[in-house]
């Protein structure tokens, strides 16, 4: 399962790439726009940063806006995925840059009829928004399940990509879904790192040891 930090933010960046698992960093028009910087600048940033891929969005309207808006993307870093919107024009624009090996991800990703199209455009990942989904009282993770097995039943080798993950037990119960990768945010990331009872025990290390070299010393 290939795994992905959700951010722009300098700092996370540079955090997140001591992991040597990390596979890349995903953003989106809202994160990038947080950051209050220009767009090329930011992604050559994070491209340097990680080994990674580094995933930006196009955001023109039409086909033809985000086809070239892409191919200059691409050259941005060396790994990068472009994402394009889930709609006629996204899938018009995908269709062009899969013949030219861009990889390609569809982005907001909402239904089955999503999922189908995607994966007929060749594109090399689809991103569900689990959060999202649930926060429209549907079942985002039912919705993943049920995007897998719409992709195996294509015999498709469009991936699918948990994203929009609020909690660490989201991301293991994708995990065992059977997903092909997911992206969350580095608050989410550092909640499934943290545990109290690791705090604990460690602190209860630390101090047994503190104790150990005392007496060994004679104090
Ligand atoms: C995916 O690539 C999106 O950027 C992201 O996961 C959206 O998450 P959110 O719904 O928490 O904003």
């Amino acid at each position: 399962m290939e795994f992905y930090l959700d951010t722009a933010n300098t700092e996370e960046v540079k955090k997140a790439s001591r992991l040597a698992f990390l596979d890349g960093i995903t953003t989106n028009p809202s994160i990038i726009a947080k950051e209050k910087v220009d767009f090329k600048t930011k992604i050559q940033e994070i491209a340097t940063l990680i080994d990674g891929k580094v995933w930006c969005q196009a955001t023109g309207s039409t086909a033809d806006a985000m086809y070239d808006q892409a191919i200059e993307m691409n050259s941005w870093g060396k790994k990068m995925v472009i994402k394009l919107p889930m709609n006629f024009e996204g899938l018009v624009a995908a269709g062009e840059l899969v013949k030219k090996d861009v990889e390609v991800n569809m982005t907001l990703v909402n239904s089955l009829s999503h999922v189908v199209l995607a994966a007929k455009a060749g594109v090399t990942y689809i991103s569900p928004y689990v959060g999202r989904t649930d926060d429209q009282s549907f079942d985002g993770q039912r919705f993943i399940r049920e995007a897998l097995q719409t992709i195996e039943n294509l015999k498709s080798p469009t991936k699918v990509i948990g994203a929009s993950i609020r909690g660490p037990q989201i991301a293991v119960d994708l995990a065992n879904a059977g997903i092909d990768a997911i992206t969350m945010s580095f608050d989410t990331f550092e909640k499934m790192v943290q545990s109290p009872l690791t705090d604990l025990g460690l602190a209860q290390f630390t101090q047994d040891w503190t104790n150990y070299m005392d007496d060994l010393k004679g104090n």
